[in-house]
């Protein structure tokens, strides 16, 4: 396994809807193969000891896809927070959502705060979903956070505590997979010194293999930055 210990991983999940159209599936089928291979990468994640988590789960972007397929990922998302979520809470792992809370409908806001404040005092790690997350975005809400908060200046640490990934370091490598070679607006505050390792497989053909050699390709990357 890696020899410098990861403590915060980004992961961009692409290449769902290819994944169905390569298999003659419709679309939505790709999200919810992808929905499958979010739950079993974390616990990947968890045997390769890395704590902190962040999944790009719904951009800001994603909202100008069709009716139909805002409102299927929304339904996921529901039976996520509803079912799925709970196995997460019993083993420990603080939950965390990032993103632009008020266009969600009110039934699954109320899940996200629930989840959040049920989660709170777990310590064996954190796992951050960007939902309906713009780094942009997420940048000037924290300006104005900090205007409102009255200070005259503020440092980087302390810019820091106002982002909404706070509770989490920066990671140290950002996975995307898909083909793109590029964050498409997931934490350009926190990425700055991340490792950014792209493959070409789509996300529900991500294996626990390869998953693991991307992270191998990680700490060999640090390894030659280190002497
Ligand atoms: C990118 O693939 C993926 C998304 C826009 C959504 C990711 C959603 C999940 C993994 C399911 C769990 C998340 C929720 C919100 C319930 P794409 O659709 O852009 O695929 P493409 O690049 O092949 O078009």
């Amino acid at each position: 396994m890696a020899e410098k210990q990861i403590t915060c991983v980004g992961i961009i999940m692409d290449g769902n809807r290819r994944w169905a159209k390569k298999r003659d599936l419709h679309t939505l089928e790709g999200h919810k193969a992808g929905y499958e291979k979010l739950k079993e990468s974390v616990s990947w994640a968890k045997e390769a000891g890395i704590k902190n988590l962040i999944f790009y789960a719904f951009s800001t972007e994603n909202w100008n896809r069709t009716g139909e397929e805002v409102g299927y990922l929304m339904e996921l998302l529901k039976t996520a927070l509803r079912q799925e979520f709970d196995s997460l809470k019993k083993e420990n792992v603080r939950i965390l959502f990032a993103g632009t809370r008020d266009r969600f409908a009110p039934d699954i806001r109320a899940l996200m705060e629930k989840m959040e404040a049920e989660t709170k005092e777990n310590q064996e790690g954190t796992i951050v979903f960007a939902l309906s997350y713009g780094g942009r975005a997420e940048i000037v809400d924290a300006v104005n956070e900090i205007i409102a908060s009255g200070v005259s200046a503020v440092d980087e640490t302390t810019f820091s505590e106002h982002l909404w990934t706070r509770a989490v370091p920066d990671p140290e490598a950002i996975i995307r997979t898909g083909g793109e070679k590029r964050l498409s607006n997931f934490l350009p505050w926190q990425s700055v010194y991340s490792e950014l390792i792209f493959t070409d497989t789509l996300w529900p053909d991500l294996s626990k293999e390869e998953f693991l050699a991307l992270l191998e390709e990680f700490s060999s990357r640090s390894r030659r930055r280190g002497v």
